[in-house]
C-alpha cells in the first residue's frame, strides 16, 4: 500500500524545497537554439529569452543539415529498431557511424550506446575485475562514478587534476594497498593487475581541461591505461574538434574514450566508447547497457553521421564558437566579474568573494532572466560551499549581438547586486 512511502517522500520533498534545492523545470516551447521561447512558471505568459545554458556548443541542435539527414534516414530506415544490437538491431548506418567515430578519434574501433551515461555505466565492469584498480579524478562525472561502483575493481580517488596525488595513488596501486574502500574484499595488500586512470576531458562545472599529457606520462611510467570522457569537448575542442585529447596533443595515446552525441554533436541522444580493438570487442560481448538496451534510433544515427561529416568539411562553427567564447570571457573580465580562466565555452561566473554566494547566484540568475538572459545558478551541494556560480555556456549559434546583450545584462544585474562596481 502506497501510504507510508507517500508520506515519507512528501516530507523529504518539502525538506528539499525548504532548503531551496528543489529543481523546477522551465518549459521550452520552441526548438533548441540561441533564442528560445520559454514558459515559466507554468501559468506565466510565454516569453523569448537568449539561451546561455545549453550544451548546444556548435548550434547543431536545430541545424538544417542534421534535420535533413534525420528526415532522410527516417524515410529510408524507419523510426526504430525494436531490438538490441546483437539480436536484430544493427543497420549498416550503425556500423558506418562507429567506423566514422574511430577515424575521427584515431582509434581502432567504436561501440555505440543510447547515451554516454550508458557508455560509462557499462565500461568498467566489462573489462576489469577484483584484481584491478581504477584511479579516478575527484570531480569526475556521475556516470563515471556509477560505472566504477558497478565494477568489482578497487577504487582510488585522486585530488582534482593533481598530478602528485595521481602519482601517489598509482604507487599505491602498483605496490599494493590496504586502503581498500571496496566492500566485501579482504584488506590484504596486493599489487593491482590492471590499472585504469579515469578522467573527464573537460570538467563540466569549471570548464577546465584535464592534464591529459601528464596523465598519459604517469600512466606509461606505472603501466596503467587511460580513460577519458570527452562529452564536453567532442566536436569543438582541439584544432579539428577531436576534443580534449587533440587539444592536449594526445591523439592515438588514450586507450578508452567515451563521449556523447547529446551535446555538441546535435544534442539529441546517444553516446559511444572508442579505443583499443580488444576493449571494444569485449564491450560488445559483455557491456550490459549495450546488450540489454535498445539500439540507437536510425534518425539519430543518420543525423550524427551528417554532424561528423559537417565538422570534417569545415572549421567555421568551431571558429565562431572560439570567437564568441573569447568575446564573452574578455567582456566579463573587463566588467570585473570573477570567472574561472580557461578557453572553454563553459564560463563559470563565481560569487566566492561574497558571504551569501548561494543566495546571490540565485538572485542574479533570476534577474538575468528578467533581462531576457537564461543562465542557471549552481550552488551547494552541486558545487562546494562558497563556490556558487552562474554557469554560462556559449554557443556558435549566438551572434555577436547576443553576446553583447548577455554582457550588458550581467553588467546591469551585477551592479544592482553590488557584485561589480
Ligand atoms: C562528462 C559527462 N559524461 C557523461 C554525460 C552523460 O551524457 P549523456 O547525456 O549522453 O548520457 C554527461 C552529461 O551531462 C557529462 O557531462
Amino acid at each position: 500500500m502506497y501510504i507510508r512511502t507517500k508520506l515519507d517522500l512528501a516530507k523529504e520533498l518539502s525538506e528539499i524545497k525548504s532548503q531551496g534545492l528543489y529543481k523546477d523545470e522551465r518549459v521550452i516551447l520552441s526548438d533548441q537554439k540561441a533564442e528560445i521561447s520559454v514558459r515559466f512558471p507554468d501559468n506565466a505568459k510565454e516569453r523569448d529569452v537568449l539561451n546561455f545554458c545549453a550544451n548546444n556548443y556548435l548550434g547543431l541542435a536545430n541545424h538544417p543539415v542534421l534535420i535533413k539527414a534525420a528526415h532522410e534516414t527516417l524515410d529510408k530506415y524507419g523510426f526504430g529498431l525494436a531490438s538490441v544490437r546483437f539480436i536484430c538491431g544493427t543497420q549498416d548506418i550503425h556500423k558506418q557511424l562507429e567506423k566514422q567515430i574511430a577515424e575521427f578519434y584515431h582509434t581502432e574501433d567504436t561501440i555505440l550506446y543510447s547515451s554516454c551515461f550508458d557508455a560509462n555505466g557499462g565500461l568498467f565492469e566489462s573489462i576489469l575485475g577484483q584484481d584491478d584498480t581504477i584511479i579516478t579524478d575527484a570531480l569526475n562525472h556521475a556516470s563515471i562514478i556509477d560505472g566504477i561502483r558497478l565494477c568489482k575493481a578497487r577504487r582510488l580517488i585522486y585530488n582534482h587534476s593533481d598530478m602528485n596525488s595521481l602519482e601517489e595513488k598509482l604507487k599505491l596501486a602498483r605496490e599494493g594497498s590496504d586502503i581498500w574502500d571496496h566492500s566485501g574484499l579482504e584488506a590484504m595488500p596486493v599489487p593491482a593487475r590492471n590499472i585504469v586512470i579515469a578522467t573527464d576531458g573537460v570538467f563540466s562545472m569549471d570548464g577546465d581541461i584535464a592534464k591529459i599529457r601528464e596523465i598519459i606520462e604517469l600512466a606509461n611510467k606505472y603501466d596503467a591505461m587511460v580513460m577519458v570522457d570527452d562529452s564536453h569537448a567532442t566536436g569543438f575542442l582541439g584544432e579539428k574538434g577531436r576534443g580534449s585529447i587533440e587539444y592536449c596533443n594526445a591523439l592515438g595515446e588514450v586507450d578508452i574514450i567515451t563521449s556523447t552525441l547529446g551535446k555538441a554533436m546535435g544534442g539529441a541522444t546517444g553516446g559511444f566508447t572508442t579505443g583499443r580493438k580488444e576493449i571494444i570487442d569485449m564491450l560488445r560481448q559483455r557491456s550490459r547497457p549495450y546488450l540489454f538496451s535498445n539500439s540507437v534510433s536510425p534518425s539519430v544515427v543518420g543525423a550524427s553521421i551528417a554532424a561528423f561529416d559537417l565538422l570534417d568539411k569545415s572549421d567555421d562553427l568551431r571558429k565562431t564558437l572560439q570567437d564568441n567564447t573569447k568575446q564573452f570571457r574578455e567582456g566579463m573580465t573587463k566588467l570585473g566579474f570573477d570567472i574561472i580562466d580557461s578557453v572553454h565555452p563553459i564560463v563559470p561566473v563565481l560569487f566566492r568573494k561574497f558571504e551569501n554566494d548561494a543566495v546571490l547566484a540565485q538572485a542574479v540568475s533570476k534577474d538575468l532572466y528578467e533581462e531576457g538572459i537564461y543562465a542557471v545558478g549552481f550552488f551547494f551541494p552541486v558545487v562546494p560551499k562558497g563556490m556558487a556560480r552562474i554557469r554560462v555556456q556559449i554557443s556558435a549559434a549566438h551572434s555577436k549581438d547576443d553576446i553583447e546583450k548577455c554582457l550588458a545584462a550581467f553588467e546591469k544585474v551585477g551592479k544592482k547586486h553590488k557584485v561589480i562596481s
